[in-house]
């Protein structure tokens, strides 16, 4: 494993051979951080990136080596308009892929409300829930091809609130293949701001493969440039990234 410095050593970069291995790697360093806080607050993300990262935690839960009874979390997006029962919610993926496995109470958990009717009053009381609990301790991020973080798709400018987004075509056809066909996927999402993401103490992102090589790069080499939703995180005081020889590929 080689390691790598971003811009004003801010943002720590772990490079390893295997999906595997970075998620261990991830997934420790979140334990560690459960350890020394059991109420610990963790932010965290859904797509296929932090899957294995959910399974080295779970594995540790078993082991008897971390506790959730007291930990709380905010999901970062959910797709608008899905019910939490479609298998294709987030919080669907985040039950089936971490809560129903380990001892979190999930009603410490909460995901953006997709069926919500008011999706305004939604997003506003989102944000407060969040900043009454003094922000997240552990913020988990996986990147989008493209850049994006949570469902901060590359615009004109950052926004900070918790908001409803018109979902890219690049998104949707990256998405689409968890979904029966294309034109099943949602078309909105709502997502956490920039401002509830850059409020964590501090953030885990975690990506792999090839096809996240150009993001990697822009976001740790590139201006901070809205077209890279990612690259604000070259302005947060704690960033450590675990991604493998591939997403790492264009990087010097
Ligand atoms: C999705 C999610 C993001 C995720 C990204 C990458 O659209 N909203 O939170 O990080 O795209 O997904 P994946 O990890 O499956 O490549």
């Amino acid at each position: 494993m080689k390691k790598y410095y971003g811009y004003k050593n801010n943002i720590e970069v772990n490079v390893f051979d295997t999906y595997e291995q970075l998620s261990e790697a991830a997934a420790s360093f979140i334990a560690e951080r459960m350890k020394a806080n059991p109420n610990i607050i963790l932010g965290l993300a859904t797509g296929s990136s932090p899957v294995g990262m959910y399974d080295a935690l779970t594995a540790k839960y078993e082991a008897g080596e971390i506790d959730f009874s007291a930990v709380r979390s905010f999901n970062l997006d959910e797709y608008y308009p899905l019910p939490p029962e479609n298998d294709q919610s987030y919080r669907y993926f985040m039950n089936e892929n971490l809560f129903d496995r380990v001892n979190i109470d999930k009603a410490n958990t909460r995901v953006p409300n997709g069926m919500a009717k008011d999706v305004e009053a939604e997003c506003a009381d989102y944000d407060v829930a969040v900043a009454a609990a003094g922000g997240t301790d552990v913020q988990v991020l996986g990147i989008g091809g493209n850049g994006h973080i949570g469902f901060n798709e590359p615009a004109e400018a950052f926004t900070a609130g918790t908001h409803k987004v018109t979902l890219t075509e690049n998104t949707i056809k990256a998405n689409a293949r968890f979904f029966a066909s294309e034109a099943d996927v949602p078309r909105y999402a709502v997502t956490m701001g920039m401002g509830c993401i850059m409020s964590a103490k501090s953030i885990v992102l975690v990506a792999n493969g090839k096809a996240k090589a150009q993001a990697i790069a822009d976001m740790l080499t590139g201006d901070v440039d809205p077209l890279c939703p990612a690259s604000i995180l070259q302005l947060h005081p704690e960033v450590h990234v675990f991604i493998d020889k591939e997403a790492a590929s264009l990087l010097g």
